[in-house]
């Protein structure tokens, strides 16, 4: 049964049946995964899902086992937006199965820099790579009826400071790169967009006109429904004056009373609240609302498999190395080769139907092998794997080390790009002694490789699901040729990638220059550049063509030729260059890409299409994408550090003029852009940071940071700390993921989705004492009632 087969919700009349009081109540939501529906009207069920659906109660990771598909992160090394799709709309299965009705995913923002601790849940460093692997997974979740709710709306990079960050970004910039992959995935009419915790150039994202209703709903039409990140709301009447439609989860009364206030002093009037629950009744109206049916677990988890399989990448393989072969006496070394690790902590954490280790997948497959743990963090426990490690090679034709950065998880930025020492001592001694080393880098993202020249061959496994253990045994023993390419660039060091990240108020000096760019523009080597990846056959590129259809589109087409026997993949992508420059312009960037199928000793012809968006820039002055009028290089390569071959074309532009800009940006090193060339882009002075609150101004949207030097937030911080040792080791990423969330989320959040452990008394309790009403603050936390109503 679809949607369209029940009936429809009269919105005009429930809109005028509906009393103020109910209106306005439905603007928040009920409980931690429910809007509030009013009278008899049915409630959308949400829940997290970018890699698997996360049904749970509460605020808990606790969820009813499904398929643990491959991290977004990881997903978009397939380049791949069938794959996608058919993993969206498997996830929207699941989810009609478990009775969900719209899907928290997919987040589509920019990896900005390889430190962000929630990369590994975003496809790409690339807009274009971003924003059409988004669009495929919605359509993919749509094609079920289940409604997908895209995220974080906007320049959400850093975890550090989440809840309150400012990103500073020049408009270029905005709409080129960050804005760029919703503005694309548009096309699927997600029937959510969630804002971002942040704010954006001193605003905070919940409470953004800029966002919520210039861009959304001005310039790209969007029509569905804006929801906030859990919490991100601070002042209800504010968020919705800017244009944010629903409040997740439930604010125990507080939305409600910020909604009255506003409404009595004129700052929104009763029709934002009607445009607001029309705009959700809408989406009610639209979501399929029954749970039905089961879903078939075997194809999803052969799914997930194929998935992990396009996941993958091999990053380096010396003379054929890889495959391995079964008659190999093969030493598996690492403690990483005996974990489940599959994904990443926080709220797209999932139960996952079933689990295989490194060490498991080998067992099934038949191989055999001799292992040993190989690394410790602990220097005496290290010194004795690390002899045996080195006695096991002795008599191995091939060692497979596992290696990997912590887990990564929502919450926390990585501290570095490094892997732990003990695991590059262990790698670099096995290639001292002259062992054939295949490295698996089973963690997800970036990690320097100061071995990298000496192994023979680099596996990048990531958290690749529930099968993804098993598929990289598979590419290890050749049962699959490899097809992966990295999303994302692999830097050498973390040497250029700046300071200005993680900081409270974080300036975008570099604009443009993100992944790639950077490293094109600053003519710095990477370690593996972005899009590249291998196989184990060899793809010929013939010569390029660009058929120009008419002024600015073009079919881009190259003849592909694979000399081995083994049947490949390849991912043709399509780069441009503006030769006339009469903009601030990376040197190259994506626009287009196709992966083809080639059997093994054929040849084949792939094509790309190339549209005017492909050569426009944002035109800050008539506010709207132009074209410049000049010379472009088309080039066709098997990576973005490996152009295969190129030509020039000639593009008749409505923008003749031309744009100066400050000479740092000729090589924009971060570190050498000052705040005046970054004021200069961004056409007015950088703006300060607002001072701290002090006593007397705190409010329910502060955190216990903010109020941290008064003597209740500093009992409330040792309290949380003793919490979070219950939890998890002192210095792990779990731990500091608690303390994150205990000390740098506003109150008014703490007490919505801490599962009743922070009530609404309290936390305003806390804030009247740390305000330095000690007594009226006594009183309110020992009020019994546990929410404001
Ligand atoms: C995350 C969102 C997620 C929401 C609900 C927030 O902390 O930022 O991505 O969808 O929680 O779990």
């Amino acid at each position: 049964m679809t949607q369209m087969d029940a009936e429809r919700i009269d919105i005009k009349k429930l809109l005028s049946d509906l009393d103020l009081e109910e209106k306005m109540r439905m603007l928040s939501g009920d409980g931690m995964w429910h809007n509030y529906a009013a009278g008899e009207l049915p409630e959308v069920r949400m829940s997290d899902g970018p890699n698997g659906i996360r049904m749970t109660e509460d605020s808990s990771l606790a969820a009813l086992p499904s398929v643990c598909y491959p991290t977004l992160g990881m997903l978009a090394n397939s380049w791949d937006p069938a794959l996608v799709y058919n993993i969206g709309a498997a996830l929207g299965r699941e989810a009609t199965a478990m009775g969900v009705n719209l899907l928290l995913a997919p987040g589509v923002n920019i990896k900005r820099n390889p430190l962000c601790g929630r990369n590994f849940e975003y496809f790409s460093e690339d807009p274009y790579l971003a924003g059409t692997l988004g669009k495929a997974y919605i359509q993919g979740v749509q094609s079920t009826g289940v409604g997908a709710c895209v995220k974080h709306f906007a320049a959400n990079n850093q975890e550090s400071h989440r809840m309150y960050s400012d990103s500073i970004v020049d408009e270029r910039t905005l709409r080129e790169l960050y804005l760029k992959p919703f503005e694309l995935l548009m096309e699927a009419e997600p029937a959510a967009v969630m804002c971002a915790y942040n704010k954006l150039n001193g605003e905070q994202c919940a409470e953004s006109e800029f966002l919520l209703k210039k861009v959304l709903r001005d310039d790209w039409h969007y029509r569905g429904v804006t929801v906030s990140d859990w919490g991100a709301v601070r002042d209800r009447g504010a968020s919705l004056a800017a244009g944010l439609d629903l409040e997740m989860p439930d604010s125990l009364g507080i939305g409600y009373d910020s909604l009255a206030a506003a409404l009595a002093d004129g700052r929104i009037t009763e029709s934002d609240i009607d445009a607001a629950t029309a705009r959700i009744l809408e989406l009610t109206d639209n979501v399929y609302l029954e749970p039905y049916g089961d879903y078939d677990s075997d194809a999803h988890d052969k799914l997930s498999y194929a998935a992990a399989v396009d996941s993958i990448v091999l990053l380096k393989n010396d003379s054929g190395f890889l495959p391995l072969t079964k008659d190999m006496r093969v030493a598996v070394l690492g403690e990483k080769a005996a974990s489940e690790e599959m994904q990443g902590g926080g709220s797209s954490h999932v139960t996952p139907l079933k689990s295989l280790t490194p060490l498991d997948a080998l067992d099934e497959r038949a191989i055999s092998y001799t292992y040993g743990k190989g690394y410790s963090p602990d220097k005496k426990e290290n010194a004795r794997l690390y002899d045996e490690a080195m006695s096991l090679a002795v008599d191995a034709d091939a060692v497979i080390v596992y290696v990997g950065a912590p887990t990564p998880s929502e919450g926390v930025d990585r501290s570095s790009i490094d892997l732990p020492p003990e695991q590059d001592a262990l790698i670099s001694g096995l290639v001292g002694g002259g062992h054939r080393v295949v490295v698996v880098l089973a963690s997800q993202g970036p990690v320097r490789m100061p071995w990298a020249k000496r192994v023979r061959s680099i596996l990048y496994s990531g958290l690749c699901g529930q099968n993804g253990a098993l598929a990289a045994v598979d590419v290890l023993y050749g049962r699959v040729n490899p097809r992966g390419r990295l999303a994302e660039t692999f830097p050498v060091d973390e040497s250029e990638l700046g300071s200005d990240f993680g900081g409270s108020r974080v300036l975008y000096r570099e604009s443009l220059f993100v992944g790639y760019k950077y490293y094109d523009a600053i003519k710095r080597r990477t370690l593996f550049p972005f899009g590249h990846g291998l196989s184990f056959s060899e793809v010929d590129y013939g010569a390029m063509h660009a058929k120009r259809l008419d002024g600015s589109s073009f079919d881009v087409t190259v003849q592909l030729t694979n000399n081995s026997v083994r049947d490949a993949y390849e991912t043709v992508q399509v780069y441009v260059s503006d030769r006339t420059s009469r903009v601030l312009r990376p040197e190259k960037q994506l626009v287009g890409f196709i992966k083809v199928f080639i059997e093994g000793k054929t040849s084949t012809t792939a094509t790309v299409r190339l549209d005017r968006r492909a050569f426009e820039f944002w035109n800050t002055q008539k506010q709207c994408f132009s074209l410049c009028d000049g010379e472009y290089k088309i080039m066709v390569g098997a990576s973005s550090g490996d152009i295969k071959s190129e030509m020039s074309v000639k593009i008749t532009g409505d923008f003749t003029e031309r744009i100066e800009y400050p000479d740092a940006y000729k090589m924009p090193i971060r570190s050498n852009i000052t705040d005046a060339d970054f004021a200069a882009l961004l056409g007015h002075d950088i703006p300060t940071e607002q001072p701290p609150q002090k006593k007397g101004e705190f409010t329910l949207g502060n955190t216990l940071d903010d109020m941290r030097h008064c003597l209740v937030a500093k009992i409330a911080i040792s309290a949380a700390k003793k919490q979070a040792k219950a939890v998890a080791p002192i210095g792990s990423v779990e731990y500091q993921a608690f303390m994150t969330a205990a000390t740098q989320t506003p109150l008014c959040a703490v007490a919505a989705m801490s599962n009743g452990a922070v009530s609404v008394g309290m936390a305003k309790g806390i804030v009247e004492m740390a305000n330095g009403h000690f007594f009226k603050g006594i009183k309110l936390m020992l009020s019994k009632s546990d929410n404001n109503r």
